[in-house]
């Protein structure tokens, strides 16, 4: 028997089972459900327990299921967009539907679907309980609603004619589409599951490959701004790689110049090109906004290679400044980083932005033609005057790894709050030790100063530089308060094996915009 109608079969005995008419297949986990049951619902969301969660798997073959908690902030962030998707769906008679489970308060679900943090959405398909599938889309309606459109129908349309190739083409800034007569088509349809800001097509037909002039299966993007089209061919023996499938889509949807704001950060980051070259410019001068036309004339060589991104010294990006050394006045100027490195790159001399000089900029970067520069303040005429000493790029390895002292280093974020709640115990501990002659006791703004010796990637991070050679470096990871800093200093820089725990420490500051649904830890 075909395993669909079977899954129908059994699911139709599982209905009626809930009628008092028989026993319907049921989860170990499940406790018979009473009968007649109705499943409450609040704001069009199903309010599920241990109970009724295997009833309505068994009444909605697409079921969206949010395991929330009480006390968890993203979550009621969450409810009105949750509950407006909700909505959303039901105008349309869409067969998804939104379910909720108070995970706190049934810990048996909570165990059964491994959920560790709040909120978490799962997908159940089929009434399948054992696989579903992790939500991924974004936090609010319209999106929620989407990405659970692109799973209950098709996610891409069945294009039969040129007319309808058009008319979809027209309906969209970014259109995608399959043209496949060789390959099976269900990696492309994967794709355009979770690709929710783009629109998708597919076809088979000839007069549709001939129209769009092509002699073998490829995706097309076709784009309303810059080259209007790219074509990704498929390879006949390899497939389609959804990897790679994925990236050239995230690639050629990106503009060739990006500006950079809130809507755009989450995709700059997300498109994975690792180079990016930023152009500083004050937008309120025309003289600036002139600038932009040879920076985007040098752009289309370099995609996929280097992101090319325009940001606003006016607007907001103090942070972007800063973390490249920049002040606003110093607009129009062009950098460079590697995301990955986190290697950052200036012109050598400061010339006037044109196409050519903004290619040759970026050839002579990944030429290794330059070296990166690394941020520093100024070492400040008091720095070691209070008992907690002040370090900075300029005097760190002087001070650090200096033979005859033990040195121990707070390396903080001035927005960090972790940072903030130790600084007492800190300044205390400054002040305990301030006439040990061999212990230093220092901080240093690892956001306005890059070391060489390392990087810091979170915030704050502790580390005790012993004296004598060798340059040797330990990380501290205990408690953050005097008397565990006191036995750790005490002790020669360790710790008994007890007390060594790890703490919370963010590695960059909170992003404008989340992408994906924000979690609480539990
Ligand atoms: C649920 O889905 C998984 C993976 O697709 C499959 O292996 C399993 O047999 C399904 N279970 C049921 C009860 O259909
Ligand atoms: C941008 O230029 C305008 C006009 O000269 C000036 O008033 C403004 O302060 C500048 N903005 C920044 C952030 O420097
Ligand atoms: C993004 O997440 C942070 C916490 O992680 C939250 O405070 C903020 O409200 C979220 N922003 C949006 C636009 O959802």
């Amino acid at each position: 028997m075909d395993s669909r109608l079977l899954l129908v079969l059994l699911l139709l005995l599982g209905a009626s089972g809930l009628r008092g008419q028989g026993p319907g297949p049921r989860g170990p986990l499940e406790e018979p459900p009473e009968e007649e049951e109705e499943v409450p619902e609040e704001d069009g969301i199903l309010v599920l327990n241990r109970r009724t969660l295997g009833l309505a798997l068994r009444e909605h073959p697409a079921l969206l299921v949010e395991f929330y908690a009480p006390w968890c902030g993203h979550c009621r962030a969450l409810a009105p967009e949750y509950s407006k998707a909700a909505a959303l769906l039901a105008a349309e008679a869409a067969k998804a539907r939104l379910a909720k489970v108070d995970g706190p308060a049934e810990p048996e679900l909570a165990e059964e679907f491994a959920v560790t943090e709040y909120p978490t959405l799962k997908f159940f398909r089929d009434g399948n309980r054992t696989h579903p599938e992790e939500y991924t889309g974004p936090p609010e309606a319209e999106g929620i609603a989407e990405w659970l459109r692109r799973r209950v129908g098709s996610s891409a349309t069945q294009l039969e004619d040129e007319e309808g190739a058009r008319a979809l083409i027209d309906a969209a800034d970014v259109v995608v589409i399959g043209f496949f007569q060789d390959q099976d088509v269900a990696t492309f349809l994967a794709v355009a599951q979770d690709a929710l800001d783009m629109t998708f097509g597919l076809t088979d037909r000839p007069q549709l490959f001939q129209k769009f002039g092509l002699a073998k299966d490829t995706v097309v993007i076709f784009k309303k701004y810059d080259e209007g089209r790219a074509d990704f061919p498929v390879d006949k023996e390899l497939g389609l790689d959804q990897g790679a499938l994925s990236r050239f889509l995230l690639t050629h949807s990106m503009h060739l110049v990006t500006e950079f704001n809130r809507k755009t950060f989450p995709k700059i980051f997300a498109a994975r090109i690792l180079n990016h070259l930023l152009l500083f410019v004050n937008q309120t001068l025309a003289a600036h906004r002139e600038l932009l036309t040879g920076f985007r004339e040098a752009a289309p060589p370099f995609r996929g290679q280097v992101l090319f991104v325009v940001v606003d010294v006016g607007a907001n990006n103090d942070y972007v400044l800063r973390y490249f050394g920049l002040k606003a006045e110093e607009a129009p100027a062009l950098r460079f980083i590697n995301i990955e490195t986190t290697k950052k790159y200036a012109p050598v001399d400061k010339q006037p932005v044109t196409a050519s000089s903004v290619a040759a900029f970026c050839h002579a970067v990944l030429g290794g033609g330059l070296k990166p520069y690394r941020l520093s303040q100024e070492v400040p005429p008091d720095w070691d005057q209070r008992p907690v000493k002040t370090l900075v790029g300029k005097n760190f390895e002087q001070v650090a790894f200096d033979e005859t002292k033990n040195v121990f280093i707070k390396f903080y974020a001035p927005w960090c709050t972790h940072c903030k709640e130790m600084a007492p115990a800190w300044e205390a501990l400054a002040e305990k030790y301030k006439d040990h002659e061999n212990i230093v006791i220092a901080e240093l703004d690892a956001t306005a100063n890059e070391l060489e010796a390392f990087s810091v990637q979170a915030f704050p991070t502790l580390k005790y530089f012993p004296a004598g050679p060798g340059r040797k470096v330990i990380e501290y990871k205990g408690t953050r308060d005097l008397e565990t800093f006191s036995k750790f200093l005490d002790n020669g820089g360790e710790l008994p094996a007890e007390e060594a725990t790890e703490l919370p420490g963010h590695p960059f500051p909170e992003t404008p915009e989340n992408s994906t649904v924000p979690k609480d830890e539990l």
